[in-house]
C-alpha cells in the first residue's frame, strides 16, 4: 500500500482528554508511517495541551489549534486544508472517542489502494456493526440513513458514517470552499458531492464500538441542520457551490 503516498489521520476533538493519547497510539502502531493531526476546538477540559505533549513526543503527531467550538465540519476541512497544503496524499477521518477502531484503518486503505476514490467505513453493509449503542440512538442513525437515501437517491447504505478515508485528488476535485455543512451532516455533504463527481465510494464493513469514556457531541442543533440541509439538497439537487457552479459534473 505504499503506492497510496502519504497518509494523514484527521482526528477532531471537543474535550476528549481522557481518550486522545489511546487513540493517537493506536493509529501510530496500526499504521505507522501515517501522521495524525488532532483539530481541537479549545477544548475546554484541556485536550489541546494534551494534544501538545502528544506532538512534543512524536514528529508524525501534529496539533491545529482553533478558535472555538465551530462543529465537527468545520473541524475537519480545516484539517484537510491543513494536510493537502502539505502534500498528503490520502486524508483520513476518524472520531477520538474509540468508536472507529484504529486496527481497522488498513482495510479502508486497502480500498483506496483497490481504485476508490473515497472508502467509508460502514456500520450497514454485510459485515458490519454497532457495539453499545442504545436503541434510540441506532433507530436515530438508520433513520438518517433512510432519510438521505429517499432525498437524495445516494446508493450508499451509510452516509453519515465517520469513519473514512479520501484521496487528496478526491478533495481537490470535489473542492471543499462551497461546504457550508458545520455539523455532523458534513459527512453527508461530501459524500454527496464525491458520488455527483462520478467518484468512486466503496463501503467497507467496520465495527463501531460506543464511546465508554466522554460525552457525545450530538444535540438537537446537529440534528436539526442535517434534517433542513439534506431536505433542501434533496429538493435543490445539489449543495451549495457545486449547485451554482451548476450541473450534475
Ligand atoms: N473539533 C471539534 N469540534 N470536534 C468535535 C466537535 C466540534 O464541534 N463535535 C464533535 N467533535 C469530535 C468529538 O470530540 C469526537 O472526537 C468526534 O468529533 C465525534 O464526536 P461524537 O460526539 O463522539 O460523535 P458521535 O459518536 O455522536 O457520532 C459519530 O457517529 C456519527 C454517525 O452516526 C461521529 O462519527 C459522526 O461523525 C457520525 O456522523
Ligand atoms: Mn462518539
Amino acid at each position: 500500500m505504499e503506492t497510496l503516498g502519504r497518509v494523514l489521520v484527521v482526528v477532531p476533538t471537543y474535550n476528549e482528554r481522557d481518550n486522545l493519547p489511546s487513540i493517537v497510539e493506536r493509529v501510530r502502531s496500526a499504521v505507522p508511517r501515517a501522521h495524525v493531526l488532532v483539530a481541537d476546538d479549545d477544548s475546554p477540559d484541556g485536550t489541546g495541551e494534551v494534544a501538545d505533549g502528544l506532538a512534543a513526543g512524536d514528529e508524525q503527531v501534529h496539533v491545529l489549534h482553533r478558535p472555538g467550538k465551530q462543529g465537527l465540519g468545520a473541524a475537519y476541512i480545516a484539517g484537510f486544508r491543513w494536510g493537502l497544503e502539505r502534500g498528503f496524499d490520502v486524508l483520513v477521518e476518524m472520531d477520538a472517542d474509540g468508536s472507529h477502531q484504529p486496527e481497522e484503518l488498513p482495510r479502508l486503505l486497502a480500498a483506496l489502494d483497490g481504485g476508490a476514490d473515497l472508502a467509508i467505513g460502514s456500520r450497514y453493509v454485510r459485515g458490519g456493526r454497532i457495539v453499545n449503542w442504545p436503541r434510540r440512538r441506532e433507530l436515530l442513525s438508520k433513520g438518517a440513513n433512510v432519510y438521505t437515501r429517499v432525498m437524495l437517491g445516494l446508493p450508499v447504505r451509510d452516509a453519515t458514517a465517520g469513519f473514512r478515508a479520501y484521496r487528496a485528488a478526491t478533495l481537490e476535485k470535489v473542492g471543499l470552499s462551497g461546504v457550508e455543512s458545520q455539523g455532523y451532516c458534513f459527512q453527508v455533504d461530501l459524500t454527496l458531492r464525491t458520488a455527483r463527481h462520478g467518484l468512486r465510494v466503496v463501503e467497507v464493513p467496520i465495527t463501531f464500538v460506543e464511546r465508554t469514556v466522554g460525552k457525545s457531541k450530538m444535540s438537537g442543533k446537529i440534528m436539526s441542520e442535517a434534517l433542513w440541509r439534506i431536505g433542501l439538497w434533496g429538493v435543490t439537487g445539489l449543495p451549495g457551490r457545486l449547485r451554482r457552479r451548476g450541473g450534475r459534473g
